[in-house]
């Protein structure tokens, strides 16, 4: 054999042996087209921004984000990239997923496969409970909406009036609501369950007013319906007529600006406002508006930064061996850019704090949700519960 075949083969057998650096593919689900688009750019950004921060690579390896459009709540479109990606891409992890049905539609195509998922929005809380194979560092909709429930109450907010969009978060969002306002000795006059398609709320609103409720507990998922919604609760006198609206990603900033005045005073209880004030929060707006000066970021940015953290920890942990990859995630702990927060090992949900903000100008005339006070440390109270 000669020195340069010697060599050669040396070289392919190291490359066989994986001795060479690897891609880890990671195929992300998300909205990218429609009505719920700002979703996808909030992901690539938060991704984006994590990556800029802690390079391409983690030991040597280099991780690749393969991105793929779910447009809206399409469970079967979910599905079918979900199998494209792991059979024919070969991704070793999945993440992505802003709407419950979509997230659903893959838990048993990821046990089959054993592809560790990581969800950067769904936020129904059964979601981890249909697959052990995913992780979720977003939040749910029972985390926010019992502490809300209770925060109102200790207000003297006595009778409510509930509203949500009628499919799996919004039902969760009534429960965890109704639940917790309740065990603290407040009443639900109303609940009304609107269609995922309105774009007309003045009925709903009639409906509110004719209740006679202190306030009005809202979810609709954030976006357009966010925003039709609170423009109809202020175009439709509910203000005036003394009803508050409490909400949870309902002055989300992506629509807070076209909302202007209509948004103040809405009182919120949500995981991440940008106007959070910690060195982290610092850090990661700055590299963040360095990439992309224009970004408005939101939620969803920093819960697909924090799933790119779990992700590459997963990787350092256990590389492409899935089932070692969610034992390795069980428990991890870190400060984002929220705040500090858990994956709980029990539920693989993140456990964090829960924020009440109201929404004001900040010094320089900018609409924000401006946190005043936090329950720490919250659970997903629809997985642990214990009202
Ligand atoms: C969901 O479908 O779980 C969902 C979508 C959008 C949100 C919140 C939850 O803003």
């Amino acid at each position: 054999m000669t020195k340069e075949l010697a060599l050669a083969t040396a070289a392919a057998l190291a490359l066989a042996g994986g001795a060479w650096a690897d891609v880890i593919k990671v195929g992300v689900i998300a909205p990218t087209s429609g009505p719920y688009a700002t979703y996808g750019t909030q992901f690539r950004t938060g991704v984006d921004t994590y990556q800029a921060i802690h390079g391409h690579e983690v030991d040597g390896d280099t991780v690749e984000f393969i991105w793929r459009d779910s447009g809206g709540v399409n469970p079967d479109q979910a599905r079918s990239h979900a199998q494209e990606l792991i059979i024919r891409e070969g991704v070793d992890y999945l993440a992505g997923f802003t709407f419950t049905p979509n997230a659903l539609a893959v838990a048993q195509i990821i046990d089959q496969s054993q592809t560790p998922t990581v969800i950067f929005n769904a936020a129904t809380s059964i979601i981890t409970e249909e697959s052990g194979f995913f992780v979720r560092p977003s939040f749910t909709l029972w985390q926010v909406s019992a502490p809300l429930a209770e925060w109102a109450h200790g207000q003297g907010i006595e009778e409510v009036v509930i509203a949500v969009s009628d499919y799996n978060p919004g039902i969760d969002a009534e429960t965890g609501f109704r639940t917790a306002f309740e065990a603290a000795g407040g009443t639900v006059l109303d609940t009304i369950r609107m269609p995922l398609a309105t774009t007309d709320f003045a009925p709903f609103m009639q409906r509110v007013r004719d209740a006679g409720p202190d306030a009005v507990f809202a979810f609709l998922p954030a976006g357009p319906p966010t925003f039709a919604f609170v423009k109809a609760y202020n175009d439709n006198g509910l203000p005036g007529a003394g009803v508050q609206l409490l909400g949870t990603g309902e002055t989300d900033e992506t629509t807070l600006e076209a909302l202007g005045d209509a948004a103040l005073g809405v009182y919120t209880a949500y995981h991440y406002s940008p106007d959070h004030d910690s060195p982290e929060n610092e850090a990661f707006l700055a590299k963040l508006f360095e990439l992309h000066p224009d970004a408005v970021p939101n939620f969803s940015t920093v819960q697909a930064y924090d799933g790119a953290h779990v992700i590459y920890e997963m990787i350092r942990a256990a590389g492409t061996d899935g089932p070692a990859a969610i034992e390795a995630v069980k428990g991890l702990e870190w400060i984002s850019p929220r705040g500090p927060v858990q994956i709980d090992p029990e539920t693989r949900h993140i456990t964090q704090n829960v924020y009440i903000r109201e929404v004001v100008r900040d010094e320089d005339g900018q609409l924000v949700n401006r946190e005043f006070e936090t329950i720490e440390a919250v659970p997903d109270l629809g997985l642990v519960n214990d009202y």
